[in-house]
């Protein structure tokens, strides 16, 4: 099979908050392809780390032991699941402990190497099919620069913390903020694959659409690739 019969990848870069899981998962279900959710992978890392009570403020420690879990991420769109040495943490990934200890697990070189190469592997198996959308920070720079369609999501910190609390239940809406732009500051700071919008990436600022309106503009992007394809 030849690079282009393969199926398509659709990188979803930006900041927490930014709409990104719910548009990613939009789009896939959408255009009938698979979904990966990669800051789920680094968070399901970090709470391995806290589990076996490793410092994950020790760069060398948390490199030492990035190896020993086996991460397994299930990609439907509709039902995506997360599991550790099979024991399923969809839920206890987004505790604030995680949230808290997140950013600095990420920005250890040796973890971004593990979580690409589970991800390169993931995208591949996706592309023997239909292909797949794939959410993060670095998937349009790093991960999979070739992809054809790469959207960059922001949003005011306001609206991704009121959109972020709601989410987590009503949460205080005050914290959630200070936590977002927290995470955002190490994210964007960070020496190895920081946040950035990647070459080629079309910027979408979700702050004033809701979220049907920004999947009908990712889906757009796709339609316009394929007809531009199909020479029509
Ligand atoms: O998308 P999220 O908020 O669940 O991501 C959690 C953290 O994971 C985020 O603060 C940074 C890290 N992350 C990353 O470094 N690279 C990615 N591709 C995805 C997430």
């Amino acid at each position: 099979m030849s690079s282009a019969d393969r199926g398509i990848v659709i990188a979803v870069d930006g900041t927490s908050g930014s709409g990104k899981s719910s548009t990613s998962r939009g789009v896939a279900d959408r255009l009938g392809l698979r979904y990966l959710d990669t800051g789920a992978m680094y968070r399901a890392l970090t709470w391995w780390m806290l589990r076996h009570g490793v410092d994950v403020h020790d760069p060398e420690a948390v490199a030492a032991r990035c190896g020993e879990p086996r991460i397994v991420s299930g990609t439907d769109p509709l039902a995506p699941t997360i599991t550790v040495d099979g024991e399923d943490v969809a839920a206890a990934i987004r505790e604030p402990d995680v949230n808290a200890a997140v950013s600095p697990v990420s920005a250890v070189p040796d973890v971004r190497a593990r979580m690409v190469a589970l991800q390169r592997a993931a995208i591949d198996e996706a592309r023997q099919g239909p292909g797949i959308v794939v959410e993060g920070r670095d998937i349009g720079s790093v991960v999979c620069p070739e992809a054809p369609v790469k959207v960059y999501l922001s949003a005011d910190a306001g609206a991704r913390a009121n959109r972020r609390a709601a989410e987590e239940g009503g949460s205080d809406v005050g914290a959630t903020e200070a936590s977002l732009l927290a995470r955002d500051r190490i994210d964007s700071g960070r020496a190895v694959s920081p946040l950035v919008m990647a070459e080629g990436a079309v910027h979408i600022d979700t702050t004033a659409y809701s979220l049907d309106e920004v999947i009908a503009q990712v889906v757009a992007l796709v339609e316009q690739l394929e007809s531009i394809g199909s020479g029509s």
